[in-house]
């Protein structure tokens, strides 16, 4: 097996990006067996699709990378990089722009929502996104790409691109690229916001109380979960008996995520409980899987040269691995080179 997936730098990180991609990432890396290998990258070529501001993109590429280890991602046993020092990338996807059909890329859905009415003013990288995303899994040989259900529709795609490019440029015993699948996980936990058990948790909602960032120490998590909006109601028995009561969804979401048991699990311990009985139970419970992870975050935040070395080594990894399918693409493709 060989795991590749990426997630776009951002800043900010709190629970709901924690319990998105990242835990995620975690568990296929630490139930990995011998043999197989997990590379996870930060997509910062990615976000300069969309207008951006190169200082935070710079820090939250340098953020994300200490999320990550903070969070569980081993340097050591997974190949961690960002795509900008691994110049492959952006090669491998001029290589595949020749393969990528405008018809493809125009039924796209993100493409189509992020753009909005001013398709005419979209960059052109946005656009060919998801020939860049075929790119980063494809150059790995990636036999598996953990993504959110949005991102189905990008795998596929670089399935199309895989097996047209093989189709049109290698021989039926000689492919040059393995097609992926995507493993889209079923128990993407949505965690909402604090104040409002209706929107997202989100790092651009001017409220710090609707969210628990990384960096939060355990009085600030104590403080906001006992905060958090609620109804006066008790918790009921069954989980029929939160429909209609989103923010106590959302609280007893994030206790059975976080615990990793069902909501079910949940509330056969909290059933006829108020929230002035499970608001603490949740803090701590908080307070006590997120403590480490939240304190080797703020030290090695501030670790530039420790994150610096993450990245190269990662990079060396990643190029190194990179290497043959790239050469095996630009032969493929007739491109001449001197002799590698
Ligand atoms: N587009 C993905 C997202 O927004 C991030 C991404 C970029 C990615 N390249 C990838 C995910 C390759 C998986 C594989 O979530």
């Amino acid at each position: 097996m060989r795991i590749v997936s990426g997630i776009q730098p951002t800043g900010q990180l709190h629970l709901g990006n924690y319990l998105g991609a990242i835990r995620n990432w975690v568990r296929m890396q630490d139930e990995m067996e011998q043999g197989s290998e997990c590379l996870f990258f930060l997509a910062d070529l990615h976000a300069i699709s969309m207008p951006h501001s190169p200082a935070e993109l710079h820090a939250a590429t340098l953020e994300m990378v200490a999320a990550l280890t903070a969070c569980g991602i081993d340097p050591d046993r997974s190949i961690l990089f960002n795509q900008a020092q691994v110049p492959a990338h952006a090669e491998l996807q001029w290589l595949l722009n020749g393969t990528a059909r405008m018809g493809w890329l125009n039924r796209m859905t993100q493409f189509k929502d992020k753009s909005g009415k001013n398709r005419e003013g979209a960059s052109i990288a946005l656009f060919t996104y998801p020939v860049l995303q075929a790119a980063d899994v494809l150059l790995y040989q990636a036999t598996h790409v953990p993504v959110g259900e949005d991102q189905k529709q990008h795998l596929e795609l670089a399935r199309d691109v895989a097996q047209k490019f093989n189709n049109d440029f290698a021989s039926e015993d000689a492919p040059v690229f393995t097609l992926p699948d995507a493993i889209i996980p079923p128990d993407a936990a949505r965690i909402m916001s604090l104040r409002d058990g209706t929107s997202k948790m989100s790092k651009s909602d001017p409220s710090d109380m609707s969210r628990i960032n990384l960096t939060d120490d355990a009085d600030t998590i104590m403080q906001k979960v006992k905060k958090a909006k609620t109804d006066p109601e008790p918790l009921p028995s069954e989980v029929e008996g939160l429909a209609g009561r989103p923010e106590a969804n959302n609280l007893v979401g994030i206790y059975a995520t976080m615990a990793n048991i069902t909501p079910e699990a949940v509330l056969a311990d909290f059933a006829g409980k108020g929230f002035g009985a499970f608001k603490p139970a949740l803090g701590e419970l908080l307070v006590e899987t997120l403590g480490t992870i939240t304190s080797r975050f703020v030290e090695l935040k501030q670790d530039r040269e420790e994150l610096d070395a993450i990245l190269a080594k990662g990079a060396l990894k990643a190029r190194a691995l990179a290497g043959p399918t790239l050469n095996a693409a630009y032969d493929a493709l007739g491109l001449v080179r001197s002799h590698h």
